[in-house]
């Protein structure tokens, strides 16, 4: 009898980042299984910028790649919300979800605003320049210089154009948090225990609601933990992969 192909994995990166923020993750689990870390840019749909939109081409890349007919979902920040778009549009694609330092509820009034003011921003002072303060929030105290520049790198080689579009995508989006009583897969919530976007009571709060969650905290790491404590992240995700 064939052995059977272990579950795929959809690894959908944060923002001002792209695919490269996995690739400790890819190093790790390609030889054992299927694995796809779309980039947002190819995502986004420039004139209609959404992440229900992001969410349904997402999907169209497996469905032109793999072909999965089920996949385990791993989403960090603005990756979560896509994943959670996933979830609620796609919900017999998932044969698990992992929600990375990201938050299921919609934007504040004031989080509205400041993604308004960076989209408006970045067209006048670049990027480097219009995600500064934002970056300056990603990582723990303790995160060496080199995840830090390379960071800086993921970002310097987006356009202006992709920055404003994720943010118009994250300032739209749906708020999913009565979703997660409803997931009906295993869930890990992950988070990086300096993040300080996304903190530790609210990944504790998303891992509550959802019916079959668990949690892992990572230890020295803020909002990025597969650069910051790729071990640490990798052994949570294995672990919850071999559930
Ligand atoms: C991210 O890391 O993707 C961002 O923090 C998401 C956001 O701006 O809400």
């Amino acid at each position: 009898m064939a052995a059977e192909t272990p579950t795929p994995l959809l690894l959908l990166h944060g923002f001002p980042m792209d695919a490269r923020m996995w690739r400790h993750t890819v190093a790790r689990f390609e030889s054992e299984r299927p694995v796809l870390a779309p980039e947002a840019g190819d995502l986004l749909d420039p004139g209609n910028p959404s992440i229900a939109g992001m969410a349904r081409r997402a999907i169209e890349l497996v469905d032109n790649s793999g072909g999965w007919s089920e996949m385990v979902v791993v989403g960090l920040s603005m990756g979560g919300y896509i994943a959670l778009e996933i979830a609620a549009q796609f919900p017999d694609r998932l044969a698990g979800l992992v929600l990375c330092d990201t938050r299921a509820s919609a934007d504040t009034p004031e989080a509205k605003a400041n993604r308004e003011a960076m989209a408006k921003a970045v067209a006048e002072k670049g990027v480097l320049e219009a995600t500064s303060a934002m970056r300056e929030k990603l990582l723990a105290p303790m995160t060496g210089e080199d995840v830090r520049q390379e960071i800086a790198q993921m970002t310097a080689d987006r356009s202006p154009a992709e920055i404003a579009a994720c943010q118009m995508a994250m300032r739209d989006r749906a708020d999913h948090t009565g979703l997660l009583t409803r997931l009906h897969v295993p869930a890990l919530v992950v988070v990086g225990e300096h993040d300080a976007i996304a903190p530790v009571d609210v990944a504790e709060q998303m891992a509550k609601s959802i019916p079959n969650a668990r949690l892992a905290v990572i230890p020295n790491a803020g909002h990025v933990p597969p650069l910051e404590n790729p071990q640490a992240f990798n052994e949570a995700l294995a672990e919850y992969l071999g559930r």
